[in-house]
């Protein structure tokens, strides 16, 4: 039974045989098969093909032995068809960002059949192929990350533009918020309409803000956007990177999972959110740089940290680097099996 995956038995908080465990951003720069259908397509390209993004997120099921698949896209593909001009160099850039009352009445909400539809039809193609052996993860950024990208046309590192909408315009980027957050429910419903299993929310950015902003310009159009899932077989993951002085505010957004980065202990997290929140994380994903006696010494740490309670999810607490070498990423998802008793 599908429903049986280890994985997903977790992110219930259902007792599992072992931790289940999956590496963000496991598709990717870091390993060579994916370097080498990249040659040949841009970044873009390879997302609105769905044959191609099919192969890549295979391959590191493939090569690593995870316990769950992620879609290969992005948060931003279905920001384009909202009317904004996208590019990567690697990293996003919106030709025309989003400042104006006029720019945020100009943006449209896509019609996911018609505007994403290789999204869809990729997702339709992993679950055949994945049927049986292991969950497929769709995903979309929370609606202050996406709007974080939109306001500024590109990554920040005092996130100015926003921030000067947020305090300055609060309705403006009340409607703007407002505007993202109905995208992206109907972007992860779509997703789950088409098969998607588990859905994960990628706050990136959610952690710049003190817990009162936090709570007050980013919680309720999350946890709107959660309410609005179609939720009833299918567990959200939440992932807010650097949330570790605000767990019990982000928890209020609902998820069934909480992911935590790695500035915060395992365990003392746990006891803070509480055992109905599964949890998913959390090795700093610069340790896979280190020897691999120092890669198990931290893998069992953690698992040291969750002290067998269920509901854990082995991660990294945030993406994989490009420059790893892929043998450690694969020895360190060994561990977490060997360690945790598979
Ligand atoms: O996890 C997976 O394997 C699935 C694929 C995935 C990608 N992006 C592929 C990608 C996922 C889940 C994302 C999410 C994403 N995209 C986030 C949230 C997670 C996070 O890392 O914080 C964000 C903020 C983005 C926006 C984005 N896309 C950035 C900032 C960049 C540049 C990153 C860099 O390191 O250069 C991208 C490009 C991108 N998205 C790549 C990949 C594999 C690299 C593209 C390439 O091949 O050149």
């Amino acid at each position: 039974m599908s429903t049986d995956y280890t994985f997903l038995k977790a992110c219930r908080g259902e007792a599992t045989d072992y931790t289940p465990v999956w590496l963000m951003r496991q598709a990717g720069r870091y390993l060579p098969q994916y370097m080498a259908v990249r040659k040949n397509v841009s970044f873009l390209e390879l997302c609105k093909t769905p044959e191609l993004a099919a192969e890549v997120t295979i391959q590191p099921i493939d090569y690593l032995n995870a316990d769950a698949a992620i879609l290969f896209s992005d948060i931003l593909t279905p920001v384009e068809p909202m009317g904004l001009k996208l590019d990567f160099v690697p990293g996003p850039v919106f030709e025309n960002p989003v400042r104006t009352q006029a720019d945020v009445d100009a943006l449209r909400i896509p019609e996911m059949e018609e505007d994403v539809p290789y999204v869809l039809e990729t997702i339709k193609i992993l679950r055949r192929e994945f049927e049986g052996r292991v969950p497929l993860i769709g995903f979309g950024g929370a609606p202050f990350t996406l709007a974080c990208y939109m306001v500024e046309g590109k990554g920040s590192k005092d996130f100015a533009q926003i921030k000067r909408m947020m305090y300055g315009a609060p309705e403006l980027y009340a409607q703007l918020m407002e505007k993202v957050t109905e995208m992206d429910r109907l972007y992860l419903n779509a997703q789950i309409k088409a098969g998607a299993q588990v859905i994960q929310i990628f706050d990136t950015w959610g952690g710049i803000m003190s817990p009162l902003d936090y709570e007050r310009f980013i919680l309720p159009y999350t946890k709107k956007l959660i309410d609005g899932l179609d939720r009833a077989n299918v567990p959200i993951i939440h992932f807010v990177k650097g949330s570790g002085t605000m767990l019990d505010t982000v928890a209020k957004a609902g998820s069934d999972v909480m992911g935590l980065d790695w500035h915060v202990n395992l365990g003392q997290a746990r006891d803070i959110i509480g055992p109905d929140i599964a949890v998913q994380g959390n090795l700093d994903p610069t340790v896979l740089y280190a020897p691999k006696a120092h890669i198990e010494t931290e893998v069992k740490r953690i698992l040291d940290e969750n002290a067998g309670r269920p509901g854990h999810i082995f991660n990294l607490g945030h993406g994989i680097l490009p420059t790893v070498d892929p043998e450690h990423a694969k020895f360190m998802v060994e561990c977490v099996h060997r360690l945790s008793g598979k």
